[in-house]
């Protein structure tokens, strides 16, 4: 038996690094995976290598596409057990000179994105008789890094709506635990990009260099636990997984 034997879980952002981590992770112990992300031609490829995964290409913005994945899941797998908010994005300047349009974009995809998510998917699990939450946070979203504001607005959001989320579920009674991960600094294009486009002094980059980046297992590995009832305990918490970073 796997550690999530039979539980059907929907990801998104599942095209690439940690999303298509987590969705290989949770396949291997014993998953039904749905990936949904913008990038149809990679999630098509990350769901083909996995036995039994589907691809979805859903916008996390749109309100009517969140239904529809939701609703394409369930009619597929007959439940929804697990959740993993993870799409993202990045945009890389000041509060000087980020524009408007680009802080609304990324709070958008990633705050706007993960309300979104678990609006549409608490009906299918109460349904299902329970399920877990996962939304990826960032450690953008606890400390101060000036590159970042909508970010780090946008993450440190998410780690007060999975709170209120986890509450809301105990309020109800229903066995809905949602928790969030911090993740520091790992290698997926994300990171990639961030490194090609900052300047190498850029604040925050000295420290991630010296402390060493971590890998997208480090991350999938956590969310296999809050998925699985290993993690029966815990409910709105955050999981910082950062080396240390943030507690220098
Ligand atoms: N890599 C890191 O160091 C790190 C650290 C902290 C947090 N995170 C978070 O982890 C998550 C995954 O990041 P990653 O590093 O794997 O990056 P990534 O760029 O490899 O993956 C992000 C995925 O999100 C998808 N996406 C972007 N906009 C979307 C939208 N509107 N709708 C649906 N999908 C969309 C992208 O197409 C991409 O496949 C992100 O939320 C990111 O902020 C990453």
């Amino acid at each position: 038996m796997g550690r999530v034997e039979g539980k059907v879980a929907l990801i998104t952002g599942g095209a690439s690094g940690l999303g298509a981590e987590t969705a290989r992770t949770l396949a291997r112990e014993g998953a039904k995976i749905v990936i949904t992300d913008v990038q149809e031609e990679l999630g098509q490829k990350v769901a083909a290598e996995i036995p039994g995964a589907l691809f979805f290409k859903h916008d996390v913005r749109s309100e009517e596409q969140w239904q529809d994945v939701v609703a394409k899941t369930v009619a597929a797998f007959g439940k929804l057990d697990v959740l993993v908010n993870n799409a993202g994005v990045v945009r890389f300047a000041t509060v000087e000179d980020l524009s408007y349009a680009d802080y609304k974009f990324q709070v958008e995809i990633m705050l706007d994105g993960t309300f979104l998510g678990c609006k549409y998917a608490l009906p299918k699990m109460t349904k299902g008789g329970g399920g877990s939450i996962i939304n990826i946070s960032s450690i953008g979203g606890i400390k101060g890094l000036s590159v970042i504001p909508a970010y780090a607005a946008a993450k440190g959001g998410i780690i007060s709506i999975t709170r209120s989320i986890a509450v809301h579920c105990q309020e109800q009674g229903y066995a809905i635990r949602c928790n969030a991960i911090a993740p520091g600094g790992i290698e997926t294009p994300m990171t990639a990009q961030a490194v090609s486009e900052l300047a190498a002094d850029a604040p925050g980059l000295e420290q991630n260099r010296n402390l060493g980046m971590g890998q997208p297992s480090d991350i999938a590995n956590a969310a296999l636990y809050l998925a699985s009832e290993e993690s029966r305990f815990m409910t709105g918490a955050v999981m910082v997984i950062d080396n240390a970073e943030t507690i220098r």
